[in-house]
């Protein structure tokens, strides 16, 4: 098969990867998607580098066994771990990663208080604060670590919403709500709770995720590689997850449709 027509593989600690896919068929209806969520190893954000970078090259070897010809990493946490590593043991392969959009959040922003809610690992790897270096002198950037969410969504209780808010209350209860200008969904299970979160905050604040960007970078690779399938192709997902429960895999369909 020529490259072009093979498929994408995207993978995350778990669903909320799924936030991602999501983005990437919208954008891209003509790909061929192979969704992997590594339920039965979730959460990941409180696993050590190595731990996590283990399990990453074993879902590549996944992909690879699949032929892929791209991955996209559509998790943060397994991006500050393992993508570096693994983007030079696979060198030929284009591996598109995730990272916190505090870019978009803070670039040309004086005196804002930006809040970065994402995985305990994330905000103390290497990777997050060489990015929040360059923008925390005119700013403040408040780290805040949210394992329990990710739970939540892997637990089908997103829809419950004493479960949500008593959590996102909790996060945010030492903060003055009014002078928070920006929030970070710095993990891909997070987008699942932009609403909550907006009606939490009670007020006009910015909620920026980085799935738009890492879509409008794989489209790009692609693109550059002439490796786009052609627009009369049809399109597809398959999931795939680790855990044996096969409840995982319906939940996974009910949040692309979410
Ligand atoms: N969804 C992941 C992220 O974007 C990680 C969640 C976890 O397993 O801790 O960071």
């Amino acid at each position: 098969m020529d490259n072009k027509n093979k498929a994408i593989g995207v993978f995350d600690s778990g669903l909320g990867g799924v936030s991602v896919l999501k983005e990437l068929v919208k954008s891209m209806p003509n790909e061929k998607f192979i969704y992997f969520g590594d339920s039965a190893n979730a959460p990941y954000g409180i696993k050590t580098k190595e731990e996590i970078t283990k399990r990453c090259e074993e879902i590549i070897e996944f992909f690879l066994e699949k032929d892929v010809k791209a991955i996209v990493i559509a998790c943060n946490t397994a991006t500050s771990a393992a993508a570096k590593f693994l983007r030079e043991k696979y060198p030929y392969l284009p591996i598109i990663g995730m990272e916190p959009a505090l870019k978009v959040a803070a670039d040309g922003k004086i005196n804002n208080t930006i809040v970065v809610m994402a995985t305990p690992l994330t905000l103390r790897e290497e990777k997050f604060n060489n990015l929040m270096s360059q923008y925390d002198d005119n700013n403040v950037i408040i780290k805040m670590p949210c394992p329990e969410l990710v739970n939540i969504v892997e637990n089908d209780l997103l829809d419950d919403e004493k479960v949500v808010e008593a959590q996102l209350t909790n996060y945010y209860k030492g903060l003055d709500m009014e002078k928070i200008n920006s929030v970070v969904l710095g993990c891909t299970h997070f987008v699942f709770y932009r609403n909550y979160i907006e009606r939490i905050l009670n007020h006009n604040i910015n909620i920026v995720d980085g799935n738009k960007g890492t879509t409008n970078h794989l489209k790009e690779v692609l693109k550059e590689r002439n490796e786009l399938r052609d627009e009369n192709e049809k399109g597809s997902v398959n999931i795939y997850n680790s855990s044996k429960d096969k409840r995982f895999i319906e939940l996974s369909k009910k949040l692309l449709n979410r």
